[in-house]
């Protein structure tokens, strides 16, 4: 389907929880976060449902997302589920890789293939005071185990606070490179001030060819990361929550108080 601009919205963002394993000083209080209450957070069958009919509304992309997507229970099962869905032609999902070592082999038989693993920094220190609790050889061994089970692409998510001369951020396009991933630097966002900025080596963050819709935790579906509105699927209905979305999605966000990354996913 079209939007209002002429662009082709074909690409699902999912996040399928918004829980994490990770604080990082960007996304997250030190504290944590308010969650959704279990009850509230979408049924794998009610995913599957909402990804069917986005498909049978030319929807094509599809991207796994979080909080962290890997500490949602039974999220292989979720990767199978979607995976057998006919016309998603590109199954992805993003993570920040710490538990990936024991994942990788399990998404990549269900069905994965593409994964993005959020990676700032190549200095433990550093990691651990971006993340707080975080131990940046997990990430480096799951980034292994993904090598060595053949996902492809493997990108690397890399927030710089404006560009990729940075020194952490060199180091990530140096390791990248000697390992064959590809990286992408994503200015560091500020949601209170709406700043945001066009992701190096990706595509988001361009407002002009933005083809893709937001689905959170809890089945909001988000025309703009920077924009309040939302559409509840299981208030209005599947079919009717994604035409709203697509036909009331902006020109160009500006400013977003109420969400943060940990429930929609970046
Ligand atoms: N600015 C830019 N990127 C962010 N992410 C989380 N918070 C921010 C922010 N404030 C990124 C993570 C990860 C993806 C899920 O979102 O680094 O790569
Ligand atoms: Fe977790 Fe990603 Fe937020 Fe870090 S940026 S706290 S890894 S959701």
């Amino acid at each position: 389907m079209f939007d209002q601009f002429n662009r082709r919205i074909n690409y699902l963002r999912i996040s399928v929880t918004d829980r994490c394993n990770l604080r990082c000083t960007y996304c997250m209080p030190e504290e944590g976060i308010v969650q959704i209450p279990h009850s509230q957070i979408l049924t794998f069958e009610e995913i599957v449902e909402i990804t069917t009919i986005a498909v049978q509304h030319g929807f094509e992309k599809v991207r796994i997302t979080g909080g962290e997507p890997l500490v949602r229970k039974g999220i292989v099962d979720l990767i199978r589920m979607l995976n057998a869905i006919e016309g998603i032609t590109d199954l992805g999902l993003t993570t920040n890789g710490t538990l990936l070592k024991q994942f990788a082999q399990p998404l990549y038989d269900a069905g994965l293939k593409r994964i993005n693993v959020s990676l700032d920094t190549l200095n433990p220190q550093k990691y651990k005071a971006i993340t707080r609790v975080g131990v940046l050889s997990d990430v480096l061994d799951g980034l292994a185990e993904a090598k060595r089970v053949g996902f492809n692409p493997i990108k690397l998510n890399c927030v710089v606070e404006k560009n990729s001369n940075e020194p952490d951020a060199r180091d990530v396009k140096a390791f990248a490179q000697a390992n064959g991933y590809f990286p992408r630097f994503i200015p560091k966002m500020n949601l209170d001030e709406g700043i945001f900025g066009v992701v190096e080596g990706g595509e988001g963050g361009n407002c002009s060819t933005c083809n893709r819709l937001r689905l959170t935790a809890d089945g909001i579906l988000k025309p703009c990361l920077f924009s309040d509105i939302g559409y509840n699927v299981r208030e209005l209905g599947i079919a009717k929550a994604i035409e709203m979305a697509i036909k009331n999605k902006p020109a160009c966000g500006i400013v977003n108080r109420t969400n943060e990354f940990y429930n929609i996913g970046g």
